[in-house]
């Protein structure tokens, strides 16, 4: 879908999209639309209960009198509402309608209502990013009923009445809607395609030609260096795990650079301690938060962000098998702590031990996330709506919440306390893998504070209820990989570490 922007003028094929605000109200396109199509609009709103709702739309197909295929008056809700998240949503919603439609060209003319408080230009930059996200597909294994996959959107012209601004505003948008789609695709792909090589070379090609720097450790390496974690995971795997840095220097001056890691997780059968049946589904998703940080990488480098980035990901396959790690196994991190592996499943937080330490070591960042889908149980306690946000420092947190509310990708708070950390003494190593039945993403990050080393900021997201979506879709995220926290960790970049 090419996405375009001009200042308004008359719409004379493809769809018409104009707005109308919570009490029916018509805003000013909406009421030239109608008097151009001779009354269809009002005409058509005496048979609709239409009220102006966000997302509510009304439409009449082939207007006589008029070139276009359809008017479509969508609600927008009360003004005061309508920020850069309700405008994203309404350009998704409608485009959604528009794909189903299978029209071909569309013209949005929306224009700022009184009282809203996003500036002109960038309300047709949101539109646009929503009507974006909406646009993603992942059909690349389909070899039949193709038609139907078809996208026949070709053309979106947001009509505003400062177009440049637009275009500049959207440029960013741009950006870091080619990041959400890079780690949709990577969720979406299936683990016989997306081992740990084939991402590492997919991190490569794509983002080297960006300008970061991509470098690939592969097991020789790691094992030389003492990756006795992240190796341990791997190693019942026929494919080769892989650990990928990203360095992206976009700010003016050196300086420490704000750290990300990802577990990457290409497919978690459980391991020894074999995942039961339905629990195995899905299991190609757990490398969500590599994904992201890959991701949000492209994002920075594709609009060239002020700011020194890394992104670190650890790539394993965790097997069962003769090589494989055992139940009562202990490992020797590269941090020297060692790990009584009791749980074979419990493979993330050994993957991201390892990272955490190597990230802070190389790069003394001035903070690390990491992005992980870590546990079960974050879900059984946030369900789909909230990330959960473990950290040592309040006032991450406080910015990480900010920009989940701005993003809609949204975080909560849970504990980090020493009565947790004591369920994970090991009796013969320096911990265990797993803390007890209960309160298992809390055991799960704290088992990360321990490779947090003294003065490192941090913050864990446990992303296993958001990284990908079983139920009902969301208007901006059409495919089963939701790309979560490419637009959170972009915009914390934006609002505080960009020069
Ligand atoms: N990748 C899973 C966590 C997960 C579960 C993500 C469901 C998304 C949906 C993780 O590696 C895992 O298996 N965790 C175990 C930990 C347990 C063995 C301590 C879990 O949550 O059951
Ligand atoms: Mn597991
Ligand atoms: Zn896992």
């Amino acid at each position: 879908m090419n996405i375009t922007f001009a200042a308004p003028a008359s719409v004379t094929a493809g769809s018409w999209v104009v707005g109308g605000l919570e009490g029916g109200a018509l805003l000013p396109a909406a009421i030239s639309a109608d008097k151009a199509s001779g009354g269809a609009l009002s005409r058509a709103l005496k048979f609709a209960r239409f009220k102006g709702q966000p997302g509510q739309m009304v439409e009449v197909l082939a207007p006589a009198g008029l070139g276009v295929s359809r008017l479509l008056l969508v609600g927008l809700g009360k003004p005061e509402a309508l920020d850069e998240k309700a405008l994203e949503v309404i350009g998704a919603q409608v485009t959604a309608r528009l794909l189903s439609g299978g029209e071909s060209k569309a013209s949005f003319q929306i224009e700022a209502p009184k009282g809203c408080k996003v500036k002109k230009g960038e309300i047709a930059a949101h539109l646009a990013f929503g009507a974006r996200l909406r646009s993603y597909a992942f059909n690349q294994y389909r070899t039949k009923n193709l038609a139907e996959y078809e996208q026949k959107l070709a053309g979106l012209t947001v009509l505003t009445p400062d177009p440049a601004a637009a275009k500049k505003a959207y440029a960013g948008l741009a950006a870091l809607a080619d990041g959400i789609f890079l780690a949709r695709d990577l969720v979406n792909e299936p683990p016989n395609i997306l081992y740990p090589e084939e991402f590492a070379r997919r991190v490569k090609t794509k983002l080297s030609k960006l300008g970061v720097k991509v470098e690939v450790l592969g097991e020789a390496e790691m094992k030389r260096q003492g990756f006795g974690a992240l190796l341990g995971v791997g190693q019942g795997s026929a494919r080769d795990s892989q650990l990928v840095v990203m360095q992206w220097n976009g700010a003016k001056k050196k300086g420490k650079p704000v750290a990300f890691v990802g577990k990457g997780v290409c497919f978690d059968s459980g391991g020894i301690s074999l995942k039961p049946g339905a629990g195995l589904m899905g299991m190609k998703g757990d490398m969500g938060g590599a994904a992201a940080v890959t991701g949000l990488m492209l994002a920075l480098a594709t609009r060239k962000a002020r700011v020194n980035a890394v992104g670190v990901i650890g790539l394993v396959e965790n097997m069962p098998g003769p090589d494989a790690l055992r139940p009562d196994d202990v490992l020797t991190s590269l941090s020297g702590q060692t790990i009584e592996v009791l749980n074979t499943d419990a493979e993330g937080r050994l993957v991201l031990a390892d990272a955490l330490t190597y990230t802070q070591r190389r790069f003394a960042p001035k903070f690390v996330i990491d992005l992980a889908t870590l546990t079960g149980a974050i879900v059984a306690t946030l369900g789909f709506e909230h990330a959960g946000v473990f950290s040592n420092d309040d006032a991450l947190v406080t910015r990480l919440l900010a920009a989940g509310r701005y993003t809609g990708e949204r975080v909560w708070q849970l504990p980090l306390d020493p009565f947790y950390d004591k369920m994970i003494k090991s009796k013969i190593a320096d911990m265990k893998n797993i803390g007890g039945p209960n309160s298992g993403a809390i055991t799960a990050a704290q088992f990360l504070k321990r490779f947090i080393e003294k003065d490192t900021v941090w913050a864990h997201l446990d992303i296993a209820g958001v990284a990908w979506q079983d139920g009902e879709q969301r208007p901006m995220i059409p495919s089963w990989g939701t790309g979560w926290g490419v637009r959170l960790l972009n915009r914390l970049i934006i609002e505080h570490y960009e020069a």
